[in-house]
């Protein structure tokens, strides 16, 4: 039976990119029952979502997939000259890498705008959803002056989380989008009306659970350079909370405090949030370092000095060292030699990503100083190719775990934090366990293992 969710005459989309921010759009959509082509250029990863496979680990995205496909909603293709002309909305999801200088390479972006915009219809609407500097759209409508058919920009930053990126999408707190061409701004609002009016059979389909309190979802339509700006704030302020929290873990580690009550009680008011304090190896993954270099970039061609969020980045990349030199410590001599596992290659729980992934920058570090070191990762070893070539890959937590002198939990995966980790290094003999992401209780590590954490 074919799971079409929503019958009625709908707008018809094409997304541009099916990264991570692109593939969970265009199968969203495409499931709501709204017309999708979803385009993507690298003909490994088309052909993985042309057999319904997403080629990253996401929960419920391959259920969505298989909807949109069964649907016939969803066409990915890799054919600008089918996809463009019949949309009405063209949401660019390409990829912004940075630049050597830390600041954001908008050359895909400028590219699909440029490609995109000669074969859009008349009244069809350009969407931006990656995340660019402030200033990026200006730059980008004025080179789509002269293009035959008149189409409006709109700039609608996205705010999903990796691992729980379609919970996000289903219960937003804000659907943001920002132009100067306010009834198409608006329209890109009503477009995600579709996914609210569409979410309890999405989240049945996903099998995904409701939070407990359901977000009033607040629909803002602000100045293009507003919207941009928004996007780039909320990832810096995140980041900005784990560096602050990070901060306050040093001292603890000298004064004797714990960290994790610390930012409990702290977090507790109400001013603050308890989110984003937990301290540990600090963040990584392929939107906070890089939006946190490109913002002090893009302020400094706006004559700003952004001291605040160079300090945010210098704390951040002190952690993978700071982890190791308390490991060093606790050890009593260098690790050259020392046998360790690694646990935790992707840069957060939940996914199998493992771009500017703190595991990883460990593990490598170790394995550079000497140390003899196994990595394991329950999902993200087949991304983990920058991992040294001398580190051993354990194809499980067991594997990982006998004979280490010494492990290191760098991803706060869920089965590391259950009693399997904790008998293993008991009945392996491991001396000390460095918890880089203060996800274990330490009250559970003694009769001869030692427990460390950051700032507890
Ligand atoms: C982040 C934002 O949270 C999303 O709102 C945004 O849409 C997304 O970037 C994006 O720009 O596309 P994401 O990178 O998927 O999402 O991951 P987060 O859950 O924010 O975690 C980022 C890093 O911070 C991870 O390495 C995580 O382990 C670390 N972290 C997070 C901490 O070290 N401490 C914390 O308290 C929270």
């Amino acid at each position: 039976m074919k799971q079409t969710l929503n019958s009625s005459q709908q707008p018809t989309i094409a997304v541009i990119g099916c990264g991570y921010v692109g593939l969970t759009t265009a199968a969203l959509f495409a499931a709501c029952g709204l017309k999708v082509y979803a385009v993507e250029i690298n003909p490994e990863r088309l052909k993985a979502i042309q057999s319904g496979r997403s080629f990253f680990y996401e929960a419920g995205i391959q259920q969505l997939l298989k909807a949109g496909l069964d649907n016939g909603t969803l066409v990915p293709t890799s054919d600008y000259e089918l996809a463009i002309p019949p949309a009405d909305f063209v949401i660019s999801c390409v990829g912004t890498p940075d630049n050597d200088d830390g600041s954001a390479n908008l050359s895909y972006v400028f590219g699909a705008a440029e490609q995109a915009a000669r074969l859009m219809k008349s009244g069809a609407v350009y969407v931006q959803k990656s995340t660019v500097p402030v200033g990026t759209g200006a730059a980008v409508q004025s080179t789509l002056t002269g293009i035959p058919n008149p189409i409006s920009y709109v700039s609608n930053p996205e705010f999903l989380r990796e691992s729980s990126a379609i919970n996000d999408a289903l219960w937003p707190d804000r659907v943001v989008t920002g132009g100067t061409d306010i009834a198409a701004a608006d329209a890109v609002l009503n477009l995600y009306r579709h996914i609210e009016r569409n979410r309890d059979k999405l989240a049945t389909l996903c099998e995904l659970v409701p939070p407990k309190t359901t977000p009033d979802i607040r629909y803002v339509t602000t100045s293009l350079a507003s919207a941009e700006l928004i996007k780039v704030s909320s990832n810096a302020f995140l980041a900005l909370k784990i560096s602050f929290a990070n901060s306050i873990a040093k001292l603890a580690d000298q004064a004797g405090a714990d960290v994790t009550e610390v930012m409990a009680v702290v977090g507790g008011d109400s001013r603050i949030g308890k989110e984003f304090l937990n301290a540990g190896r600090g963040y990584g993954g392929g939107c906070f370092p890089k939006d946190v270099s490109g913002l002090i970039r893009s302020a400094e061609d706006h004559g700003v000095d952004m001291e605040i969020m160079r300090a945010v980045e210098a704390v951040n990349e002190s952690m993978p060292h700071y982890a190791i030199n308390k490991a060093m410590l606790a050890h009593g001599s260098s690790l050259a030699g020392s046998r360790i596992a690694v646990l935790g290659l992707a840069f957060k729980a939940g996914t199998s990503d493992t771009r500017r992934s703190p595991g990883i920058t460990i593990a490598n570090t170790l394995q550079s100083m000497g140390a003899t070191v196994k990595a394991y990762d329950p999902q993200a070893m087949d991304e983990s190719d920058e991992l040294h070539s001398h580190i051993v890959r354990s194809a499980s937590l067991e594997e990982a775990v006998q004979e280490a002198e010494i492990v290191f939990v760098t991803t706060d995966w869920p089965h590391f934090q259950n009693r399997d980790l904790y008998q293993l290094a008991h009945a392996h003999g491991v001396g000390l366990v460095v918890d880089c992401m203060n996800c274990l209780n330490p009250d559970d590590w003694n009769n001869g293992v030692r427990y460390i954490g950051i700032g507890r």
